[in-house]
């Protein structure tokens, strides 16, 4: 699968008349992880909206190896490579695990999603196994798994995850991350991975973007910030 490197360079947006967003900034190189940092409230997930296609910019581009994203629709977007795994876990708890995976193969043409379900199975060994139970039997961390998989499916070239931890048990989290790692090791997918678990958000990631109050604080290579003890009593809350 080719590498992409995803540019985001100026972006102001928001909701309305106030921006969310003050001209941020940021390159997540082709096969890396970037994790995105910062409070509650500091614009994390409307980032991620950004990029996505779902929030007409004020100001600024967001380009994929080149090709301009920022103006299309989300399908459009989609279509380009990035998939958004969005925050809360969006399984239809009535449908099992293989209709969920389905739903994810609809954009695919019909020849490859057979292919692309058994890829899938193959590496999800859990959901393989419980393909045809009601999605509401899996655990939390099954279901976050279900969801990344799920974006998966549509053979992305750059994954976009908003906050994948969130009410998952410590033991869970670090499976989770383990998977996140995976990903971009295995498949080589460019990752944009916004946490509130800064520490552990830090130690799979490439870069970190500190954003506060929709600006950015700094971008740095994780090891760096993880190691910077005033930026994380000031930002990063470990
Ligand atoms: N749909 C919305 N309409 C209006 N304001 C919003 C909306 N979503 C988020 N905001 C505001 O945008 C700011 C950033 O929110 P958000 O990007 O969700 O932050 P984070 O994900 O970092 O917690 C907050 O002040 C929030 O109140
Ligand atoms: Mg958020």
């Amino acid at each position: 699968m080719s590498e992409a490197t995803l540019v985001v360079a100026g972006v102001t947006a928001g909701y309305g008349d106030a921006p969310v967003l003050r001209e941020v900034s940021v390159t997540a190189a082709a096969g890396t992880i970037t994790a995105v940092l910062g409070a509650n409230g500091a614009g994390k997930t409307t980032l991620l909206r950004a990029i996505d296609g779902s929030l007409k910019l004020s100001a600024g581009r967001v380009v994929l190896d080149g090709t301009e994203l920022s103006g299309r629709r989300p399908e459009e977007v989609s279509r380009a490579g990035v998939a958004h795994v969005p925050e809360g876990q969006g399984v239809i708890s009535e449908l099992t695990v293989a209709e969920n995976l389905r739903l994810g193969l609809l954009l695919r043409p019909r020849a490859d999603r057979a292919a692309a379900l058994s890829d899938i199975y193959e590496r999800f060994a859990v959901l393989a196994k419980r393909r045809n139970l009601p999605a509401s039997t899996l655990s939390g961390g099954e279901r976050q798994m279900l969801v990344i998989a799920r974006a998966l499916a549509t053979r992305p070239r750059v994954l976009l995850l908003d906050e994948p931890s969130l009410g998952l048990a410590p033991k869970i989290v670090s499976e989770v991350l383990d998977l996140i790692r995976r990903l971009k090791d295995e498949i080589g997918l460019t990752i944009v991975l916004v946490e509130q678990n800064a520490r552990s958000a830090l130690a799979i990631a490439d870069t970190g973007l500190v954003l506060n109050l929709g600006t950015v604080v700094v971008t740095a290579p994780a090891g760096q910030l993880a190691a910077d003890e005033a930026l994380r009593r000031h930002y990063l809350g470990f």
